[in-house]
């Protein structure tokens, strides 16, 4: 990702969430080393366009995914797959031996797509989000 896909990610990330990252909080993790934003393009008649991210670190030998999203028209159709697997290849390829994140437990869409890539359920961490004091989900893969 570069500062020239901020809005299109934004777009994305706003139609996603209720308590939505800010534009800083994503220009951040672009200057961060251990920081990556993957994005998934789609040829249309436009042009390529961006239909998906993921924000993920990579810290010693642990890729950490802070955040995945696909354009709300296009779910379902295995892009937020595609996407995650390509996190986990680039955590292969870096000889990663886990991936972590944290979801909210009752987003049942996201439980589903890290579930069926093989991430296990390992933890709860009580009211962790601020805005609404939701539990999160604490998940791992085995690399
Ligand atoms: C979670 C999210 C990224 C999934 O993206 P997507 O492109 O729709 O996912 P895919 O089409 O690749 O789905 C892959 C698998 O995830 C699961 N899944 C996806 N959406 C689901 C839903 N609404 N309900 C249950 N399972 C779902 C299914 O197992 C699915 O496989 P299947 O279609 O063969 O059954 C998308 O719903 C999204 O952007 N949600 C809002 C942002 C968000 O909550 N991000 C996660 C933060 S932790």
């Amino acid at each position: 990702m570069s500062l020239a896909d901020l809005p299109a990610v934004m777009e994305i990330e706003n139609q996603a969430f209720s308590n939505p990252w800010s534009v800083d909080m994503v220009k951040k993790e672009l200057s961060q080393d251990w920081s990556t934003v993957l994005l998934a393009e789609l040829w249309t008649p436009r042009g390529w366009l961006i239909r998906a991210f993921a924000i993920f670190w990579l810290v010693h030998d642990e890729i950490h995914v802070l955040n995945v999203a696909t354009h709300q028209e296009l779910r379902r159709q295995g892009i937020g797959r595609q996407v995650m697997d390509a996190v986990i290849a680039f955590g292969r390829d870096h000889k990663c031996r886990i991936a972590t994140l944290e979801v909210r437990r009752g987003n049942g869409a996201a439980l589903g797509l890290y579930q069926s890539l093989g991430f296990r359920t390992v933890g709860l961490r009580p009211n962790y989000y601020q805005d609404d004091r939701e539990d999160a989900v604490v998940m791992i893969m085995d690399l």
